[in-house]
């Protein structure tokens, strides 16, 4: 396990662009292979998360080819997919094993889902349970709360679910499963989670309706391939925005980016904290709102976050987090309970390793409590084995006074392939 070690910057500047969107990379194979026809994506994201995906779907017969540029999917039907002979391991991926089990359970085959330590520690009974309603029959352990999961395929047929919780993976996983139902799936969510699976399955021609406060599938419709441009991951962008943001006399263009109005919680967030952030050249690819970002050094001040922004920033929480360490007063973060089931829990692991820096942080259930202060200190930081983390303090090394050491950062290419990289490339000093 490898650390790694920021020195303080002088500045930040340039012009980059981050790699694609995690959850429309998923998406992308998932739906390609079950559709009729050959789906070419560009933009797609190499990270060990979509590419745990793409191997899945390989395993279920799929054809699956990536000349570095494009991958090219040749899907299979709804119906075509094939026992896997082995078990699907989707390493550190929640996406990849909520959304795999809500398709997996209207399949005429039995299959096992696995993953990393991490992954088997996650709740899965957020999908388990109303997968089972509909008449899946999924086993796991802790009484299916928990990974390996074992699929046997069955007949599913519609349910009317209220989730108790915002989340794009358990309302997809139920969505996917009823593609295969009989009759209609309908999906009520508290505050509108990202809904990149409700516009790239209507894209692909399934039988999609969104409403205020939910979505409705109808079973059985087929899917037909099409060609999907991956836009800039948003959450990548993140470390980027915070890192221009905190750096004195920073500026820095992000290409390229999405900017779907489910995932611009961040934007939204950064900006009531008075941050210079400016949105250029808007448009739209293939379906997802797409632009390029321009960030400018601010002097940060504190903020409530909670309610509907909640679910629309969940993964640039720990992002966030170094922003409020560097803002003027105490910003408190509520309703974001979902934060200490991500890869680890987020609201403990920032708490810590902010408390390590120097801040003053408090920890609550469903949040924290964090006040500012004009400089961090140097300090040995932990990424407890979360990319997001690793990432987070790492551009809070930037503003330390001395070097910041960040544990076990080979977790980064899950999501972002290249960040190291990327983030030396525009630092000055
Ligand atoms: C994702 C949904 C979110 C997010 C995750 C990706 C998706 O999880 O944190 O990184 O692609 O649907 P939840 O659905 O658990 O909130």
């Amino acid at each position: 396990m490898q650390s790694y070690t920021v020195q303080p910057a002088k500045g930040v500047r340039g012009e980059i662009r981050v790699p694609g969107d995690k959850s429309i990379s998923h998406r992308s194979i998932m739906f390609g292979s079950i559709a009729n026809g050959v789906t070419k994506v560009s933009g797609f994201l190499r990270g060990e998360d979509a590419l745990a995906t793409l191997e899945a779907f390989r395993a279920m017969g799929v054809q699956i080819d990536d000349d570095g540029e494009t991958v090219t999917i040749v899907g299979k039907g709804l119906h075509g997919l094939e026992e896997p002979t082995d078990v699907l391991d989707c390493g550190n991926s929640g996406t990849s094993m909520r959304l795999l089990t809500g398709l997996l359970a209207g399949q005429s085959f039995f299959s096992v889902l696995s993953g990393d330590k991490y992954l088997r520690a996650r709740p899965m009974k957020r999908v388990v349970g109303p997968l089972s309603k509909m008449g899946a029959r999924i086993g796991g352990r802790a009484g299916g709360e928990k990974a390996p999961l074992a699929i046997q395929g069955s007949q599913l047929k519609g349910i009317e679910y209220d989730s108790p919780v915002s989340s794009a993976q358990v309302k997809s996983a139920i969505m996917l499963a009823g593609l295969y139902a009989d009759g209609e799936t309908v999906v009520r969510e508290p505050h509108l989670s990202r809904d990149h699976s409700e516009r790239m399955l209507r894209a692909f021609g399934a039988n999609v309706e969104t409403f205020p406060g939910g979505v409705k599938v109808r079973g059985g419709a087929e899917l037909t391939g099409r060609d999907i441009v991956v836009p800039g991951d948003i959450s990548s962008a993140a470390f980027f925005m915070v890192a221009a943001l905190i750096v004195p006399g920073a500026e820095l263009v992000i290409r390229g980016v999405g900017v779907n109005p489910t995932r611009t919680g961040i934007i939204d967030i950064l900006k009531g904290m008075g941050g210079d952030l400016e949105l250029l050249n808007e448009r739209d690819e293939t379906g997802e709102p797409v632009a390029d970002i321009r960030v400018r050094y601010s002097q940060l001040k504190a903020m409530e976050i909670s309610g509907e922004v909640v679910p629309r920033a969940i993964d640039e929480f720990p992002a966030i987090c170094v922003a409020a360490s560097l803002a003027q007063g105490t910003t408190v973060v509520r309703g974001a309970s979902e934060l200490r089931v991500k890869e680890t829990d987020r609201i403990a692991a920032m708490a810590d390793n902010l408390k390590r820096a120097g801040v003053s942080v408090v920890e609550t259930p469903d949040g924290m409590e964090i006040t500012g202060v004009p400089a961090l200190k140097a300090c040995a930081a932990d990424s407890f084995g979360d990319h997001r983390i690793a990432m987070s303090m790492m551009v809070a090394g930037l503003v330390a006074q001395g070097e910041t050491t960040i544990s076990d950062v080979d977790c980064i290419a899950t999501s972002f392939p290249g960040f190291r990289e990327l983030l030396e490339g525009v630092v000055q000093r």
